[in-house]
C-alpha cells in the first residue's frame, strides 16, 4: 500500500515504516519545511495513507486528489484543527494523532513560558547584553509572581491538567478552569469549575489550553482583554487563533493587561513586522510546546504505529473517535 509522508520525521517513527515491509511503499517529502500545497497535492495520489503533520490542510480538496484508496491519515499532533473532519467521515477515512505523550513537555513549556514573561526574562537579557544594567535597582524589571495568585485556566484538559500540576507547587492560591463541562479529576488540582468571565476577571494568570474549534476560535478578543485585570499575564499554548491578535496588540500597548506569552501565532510563522513584536510585554515562542527530543521521536513512532493500524485495518494505538 502507498503511503505519503509530508515532511522529514524523527527517525523513530521512520524506522517504524520501513520495516513494515510488504504493508507499506513509502514516499516523502523530503525536506524540514512544509510541502508546497501543489506538490501535497501531487504527492497525495493514489495513497492508501498520508502521514501529516499540523501545518498541512487537509480538506476536500486533498482527499478529492488521493482518490478512493485513502483508508487512513495520521497526524503527527495531538491537534486536530488543520483536518476537515466532517469530509474526512464521509469518505470513511480513519484518523490517527499523539494525545498523552506530548503532555508534559508541553506543559513544561507553557509555565517556562509563564515565568519568562511574568518575570520579564526575555528584557533582562537583553539589557544584560545591550548594557543597559547599570546596577541593582529597586524599581527595575520587576514582574508578578504567582505566590498567592489565582490562575484560570481555560481548557482543563490533558495538558491544562498537566499545567495546573506544575503550577500550583509555586503557591497558587485558587485554580479556576473554564471549559464545555466540569471535570472530576479537577479536584486533584482544587480547581473550581466557574463561568468564563469570573475566571477572566478574577485570574492574575489566564492560560489558554483549550482546542480549537469553531467555539473557541476568535475566543480572546477585545471583550475578554477588557475584563481581564490590568496586572494580569495572559498565556496560550495552544493554537494562535483562539485570540484576536489585533485585539490583544491594543491590550498590551494601552496598558489593559500587563504582559502575554504566546507559544503560537496567526499566522505561524508570525512574519518579523508584526506589531505585536514590538512590544516589551509580549513573549512570543516559534510553537515548541513538544519541542524535546525525546517526545519528538515518540512522536514520530506513534503516528508510523497509528498509520500502519489503519493500512492494515486492525487498532490504531490512538484513534481520533469523530
Ligand atoms: P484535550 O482534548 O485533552 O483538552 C482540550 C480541552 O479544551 C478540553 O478540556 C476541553 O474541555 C477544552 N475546550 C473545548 N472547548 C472549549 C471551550 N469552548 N471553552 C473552554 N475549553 C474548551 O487536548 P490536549 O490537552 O491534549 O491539547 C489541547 C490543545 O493544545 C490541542 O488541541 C492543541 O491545539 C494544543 N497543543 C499545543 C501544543 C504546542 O506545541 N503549543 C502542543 C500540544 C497541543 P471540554 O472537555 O469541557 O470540552
Ligand atoms: C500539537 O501536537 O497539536 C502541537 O501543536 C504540536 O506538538
Amino acid at each position: 500500500m502507498k503511503v505519503f509522508i509530508t515532511r522529514r520525521i524523527p527517525q523513530e517513527g521512520m524506522k517504524i515504516l520501513i520495516e513494515a515491509t510488504g504493508v507499506c511503499e513509502v514516499s516523502q517529502w523530503d525536506s524540514d519545511e512544509p510541502i508546497p500545497r501543489s506538490e501535497l497535492l501531487k504527492g497525495v495520489q493514489g495513497a492508501h495513507g498520508l502521514l501529516c503533520l499540523l501545518s498541512d490542510k487537509i480538506d476536500a480538496e486533498v482527499l478529492d486528489a488521493a482518490g478512493p484508496n485513502l483508508k487512513v491519515i495520521s497526524t503527527m499532533s495531538v491537534g486536530f484543527d488543520h483536518l476537515a473532519l466532517e469530509e474526512i467521515k464521509k469518505c470513511g477515512i480513519r484518523v490517527g494523532y499523539t494525545p498523552d505523550v506530548l503532555t508534559d513537555a508541553t506543559a513544561e513549556l507553557t509555565v517556562a513560558l509563564l515565568l519568562a514573561t511574568a518575570r520579564r526574562l526575555p528584557e533582562g537579557v537583553e539589557e544584560v547584553k545591550k548594557g543597559g544594567w547599570s546596577s541593582w535597582k529597586p524599581l527595575w524589571l520587576c514582574g508578578y509572581g504567582l505566590s498567592g495568585s489565582t490562575v484560570g485556566v481555560i481548557g482543563l484538559g490533558r495538558i491544562g491538567m498537566a499545567i495546573a500540576q506544575r503550577l500550583l507547587p509555586f503557591g497558587v492560591k485558587r485554580l479556576l478552569y473554564t471549559g464545555r463541562t466540569a471535570k472530576a479529576h479537577a479536584a486533584e488540582v482544587n480547581g473550581e469549575f466557574v463561568p468564563l468571565d469570573e475566571l477572566v476577571s478574577e485570574s492574575d494568570f489566564i492560560v489558554v489550553s483549550c482546542s480549537l474549534t469553531p467555539e473557541t476560535q476568535g475566543l480572546c478578543d477585545k471583550a475578554f482583554f477588557s475584563k481581564m485585570k490590568k496586572t494580569a499575564v495572559f498565556i496560550n499554548s495552544s493554537r494562535g487563533a483562539v485570540v484576536n491578535q489585533e485585539d490583544l496588540y491594543e491590550a498590551l500597548s494601552g496598558g489593559q493587561i500587563a504582559a502575554a506569552g504566546l507559544d503560537v501565532t496567526t499566522p505561524e510563522p508570525l512574519p518579523t513586522s508584526h506589531p505585536l513584536l514590538t512590544l516589551k510585554n509580549c513573549v512570543v515562542l516559534p510553537h515548541i510546546g513538544s519541542a524535546t527530543y525525546s517526545t519528538r521521536g515518540v512522536m514520530s513512532a506513534l503516528t508510523a504505529q497509528n498509520l500502519l493500524g489503519g493500512l492494515q485495518g486492525s487498532d490504531m494505538p490512538s484513534e481520533l473517535s469523530f
